[in-house]
Order: C-alpha cells, then structure tokens, then sequence
C-alpha cells in the first residue's frame, strides 16, 4: 500500500497546494472530504495527517469538523490555519472568535526549531490569513514559534505528534513553507520520498480501469496539452474503449488537423474520429465581427458538431475531460456539500448533463506544470507537452473583423512563418505565446516598380506565468527581421508586418 499522507479538506483555497507541495516531497498525498471517518484513514495506510485551512469559524453552527477519531490514530497530525484553530476547540484549549480577518505578511519567531523547523533560519517571513485564533493552547501542547501578532504562531505536542501552524506554509509567500511542510512528511511522518509522476500514472490507470469497467469514453480531443495528456492517460487504461473526436472548425492553424491525426491515429493507435465542420463554422460566422458574437457561434456550433458526432459514434458511458486544478474555481461550499468543488472550465459546456454521460476527469487534481510531466512520462512529444496554449475559438479571433476563407488562409500562412522562426531559434519554448494576427487594414506598399495595396500581419509574443498578466517579449531584432522579411516576401496579400508591444493590462493577449 502506498504511503499516504492526507489532506483533510475544510474549504481552503490552499488545499490543493497542499497537496502539490507533499508531490514536490515525492510523497503520494490524498485529499479527503471532512466528513470522512478516522477508519478510512487506517484502511487506506495513512501515515499523516494534515489539516486544510478553511474560511469558517469553528464558532459556526455549520462549521465543518472532523472525525474526532483521527486523533486517536496515533499517526502525526498537522493543523494549518483553521486546523490549529481545530486543534484549541476539540483537544481541550481555547479559541476566541474574532470579528476580523488577520490577513498578510507576519514575521515567525522560533523558540524551539525541533523537527517541523529543523535547517531553517530563526525568523521566517509567513503569511496569515485567519480570522480565530488559538488564545489557550491544549494539555500536551507549548508554543513553538510567535508572530507579532500570536504568541502561538507554532504549536507541538511533541508526544503526540501534532503540530499547529496559525499561518500558511504551503502558500509563495511564506518563505521556506515547503521546507516545513517537508520536514513534516518526512522528518516527523517519515515517508519515503518515492512517490513520483510515474506513480501517478500507475494509480491513475487503475482508478480509471476500476471506474469505467467495460463501459465506453469519450473525449473531445483539442490537440492542446490538456486533452492530449488525457487522451494518451485514458488510452493507456483502457485502450479501444476510448474514442477521440477531433472537431476540425476551420479555424485550426497550418496542418494542425495532421498533427494530430499522425500523433493519435497513427502513433497512439488511439480511435479518433475527426469531425469536418470547417463550412459549417464559416458558414455561420460569416459578416459577424463582434468578437463576442463569434465565441459564442464557435462554442455553441461546437457542441452541436461534437454531440452529432457522438451520436453516429453509438452508445458511450462517460465524458472525458482534461480539467486541470486551476480550472476548479475554489468556490467554496461548506455544510453538506463536498467542500472545494466545482465549476469546470467545459470547452464541451453543459454537455455531459444533457448527454447523461458520467464524467472522468483523471486531471482536475493537477496544475499544468505536472500534467506536462504525466504526459512526457506517457511519451507525448516535446511538441505537445510544451506546446502554447491556443485559444478554444482558435484563428476565429485572431482574424479581426469578419472572417473569410481569404483572411484566414493568409494568417495561416503568417502564423506558420513565425512558428518555423520561433522553434527554430529556440525562442517558442522560452515564451508564453507567439502568434500572428490578421488586420483588416489594408496599407500601401511596393513590389518591384508597382504599387500594392494589401494587408496587414501583427505579430503579438508575450511573456506570462498565468494570463492573467503579461508583457510582451523583447525578441531579437535580427529575428524580428527574418519573421518580417518572411512573411512579406513569402505571403501574398500582405504588405506589411507590425509588432504589437503592449502588455496586459491594459491590452489583453488576444485582439479580440
Ligand atoms: P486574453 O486575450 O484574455 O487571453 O489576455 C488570456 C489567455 O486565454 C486565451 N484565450 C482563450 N482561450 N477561449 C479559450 O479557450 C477563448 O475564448 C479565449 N480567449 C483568450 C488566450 O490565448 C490567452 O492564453
């Protein structure tokens, strides 16, 4: 059985933070529902145990707590935030309520560095984010460390093996977090750092064996990293029983569609059906220009396309999706409900609901940086592991204005050129994004002796780690150059490149 350290969930933003940070220690970590009985936790060979924050008072009447029985356990137990605040309520201290939220950067002051501390420096910048507070520690507890703020910042039961932390480790922000979560799993649980992305793999073959039985899956396949990791993950399980559909838009880029024929069809061996929907799309989106207006015919003709091909697919038992973590809004429902759930980010919105397909999302527990690993680890090639994310509406909004099978073969062409130059030169893989967009600007300009009255490419690189900012990338000007010359020499209809250098805010990613 596996070493698991679990996660008790209260509602925390963070919990599953947590749980990556226990990853990165190379140790199998799980995240259980509050609700869950202390007896699961043997049954499942826990050697630890640690706390979520939470959003909740323990003073609520609905405040969420815990099987009493785990502290009986006799396995290490970590409380964060609303956790030590457990740890004053239930074990016999004291916690008062207050009305307010401590919220930022505090200073961590260790009185006894024992082995939650251990190797790390006396004073520790720490960020809070609590609301009670622990005012009289427990029989079998003493303080470990303080903040300005809290003479129990840090609390031990060195008997026992229950720490109490009033900040949050698992957080940036909190300098050496990961060292103390570390020196929890394996200084005080002692695991063995052996778990690895491998691991993962293994366990999640068998899950999705275990779940989909004889059934049949499904996947909407993008071609984006995602899907891709999902697909290969899903087809390592069951094989034949997964069936890929492949929605051909008409606004993929150059040769898209026979990249990923080649990779699944032929490499994989994967079922994939492609649904050739180019016309249809055009057909709808022609005249529009609000580039709202076009998200909206593309994602709702998409689901038409996807679900016909279903239906001429046959019967199928499950919907499979590539939701990563970051996809799970961390909204937050503490009572009956399961607590950090649910809102996925559906490029098939609304559709296993109506389909009454179950959904397998073998993902939703990862952040990207790890599912690049789980796919490099199933041999998905450095293209789509590293490959840059692509809009859902694709070169619908990257052609500005209406969209015609003119304009989007010349930005295809564009963009082409700029990705040959980008992988070429090493620069794709160090950047967030790198595209062209087609502008429905026609300016001046001249081959050979005469005057040519043409089109306008903007090329737009940025540099980001989430989208939600960026900035635009400082290529060389020798590339530049090639990427310029290129595109004008060698796309007819266009007579002019510009670079756009705005950052975000206040400019967005895309141009539409
Ligand atoms: P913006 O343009 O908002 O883009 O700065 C942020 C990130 O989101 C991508 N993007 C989209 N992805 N459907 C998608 O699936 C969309 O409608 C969409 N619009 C923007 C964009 O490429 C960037 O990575």
């Amino acid at each position: 059985m596996a070493q698991t350290i679990a996660v008790i969930d209260f509602g925390s933003q963070y919990t599953q933070v947590i749980a990556r940070r226990i990853r990165e220690g190379q140790v199998y970590s799980k995240i259980y529902h509050f609700t869950t009985p202390a007896a699961q936790f043997r049954q499942d060979g826990v050697i630890g145990i640690i706390l979520s924050g939470g959003p909740s008072s323990v003073f609520a009447a609905d405040a969420p707590l815990p099987d009493r029985g785990i502290f009986t356990l006799g396995v290490p137990v970590l409380g964060i935030c609303y956790g030590i605040q457990l740890f004053g309520h239930l074990l016999g201290g004291t916690t008062a309520k207050s009305d307010h939220r401590e919220y930022g950067h505090g200073t961590l002051t260790i009185k006894r560095p024992g082995r939650l501390f251990a190797g790390l420096p006396r004073k520790l910048r720490v960020w809070n984010s609590h609301g009670d507070r622990v005012i009289k520690l427990p029989p079998g507890f003493q303080s470990i460390g303080v903040t300005e703020n809290s003479p129990f910042a840090a609390i031990e039961d060195r008997k026992r093996n229950f720490y109490g932390l009033q900040f949050h480790p698992e957080v940036f922000h909190t300098e050496r977090g990961v060292d103390v979560i570390r020196n929890f799993i394996v200084g005080v649980c002692g695991a063995r750092q052996d778990w690895s992305m491998k691991n993962f793999v293994a366990q999640a073959v068998a899950e999705i064996r275990a779940t989909v039985g004889s059934g049949r899956v499904i996947l909407g396949l993008s071609g984006g990293v995602d899907s891709s990791v999902a697909a290969a993950l899903i087809h390592q399980a069951i094989g034949r029983q997964l069936t890929c559909v492949f929605v051909d838009n008409g606004l993929l880029r150059q040769g898209e569609r026979a990249a990923v024929v080649d990779l699944y069809n032929k490499h994989f061996h994967i079922d994939l059906r492609v649904a050739d929907a180019a016309s249809l799309f055009l057909r709808r989106l022609k005249g529009v220009t609000d580039p709202e207006r076009k998200r909206k015919i593309i994602g709702r003709t998409f689901i038409e396309v996807f679900e016909r091909s279903l239906k001429s697919i046959g019967h199928a038992d499950f919907l499979a999706q590539g939701t990563l973590y970051p996809d799970v809004i961390e909204s937050v429902a503490i009572g009956n409900n399961p607590a950090a759930l649910i809102k996925s980010h559906h490029n098939v919105g609304g559709l296993p609901a109506r389909m009454r397909l179950r959904l397998i999302e073998p993902l939703r527990e990862l952040f990207k940086d790890e599912v690049r690993a789980v796919g490099a680890q199933l041999g998905l090639p450095r293209e789509v592991v590293w490959r840059q994310p692509f809009p859902g509406p694709g070169l619908g909004v990257r052609v500005v204005g209406a969209i015609t099978p003119d304009r989007l073969e010349i930005l295809r062409r564009a963009d082409a050129i700029l990705q040959e130059e980008m992988i070429q030169s090493g620069w794709y893989w160090k950047v967030w994004q790198s595209f062209c967009v087609f502008l429905p600007v026609k300016s001046v300009g001249v081959v050979g002796d005469e005057r040519n009255y043409a089109w306008v490419i903007g090329v737009r690189v940025v540099e980001s780690l989430d989208a939600m900012t960026a900035d635009w990338t400082r290529l060389p000007y020798e590339l530049l150059q090639r990427i310029s010359s290129r595109i004008t020499n060698e796309v007819r209809g266009v007579s002019r490149v510009v670079l756009d250098i705005s950052s975000k805010p206040p400019a967005t990613i895309e141009w539409e």
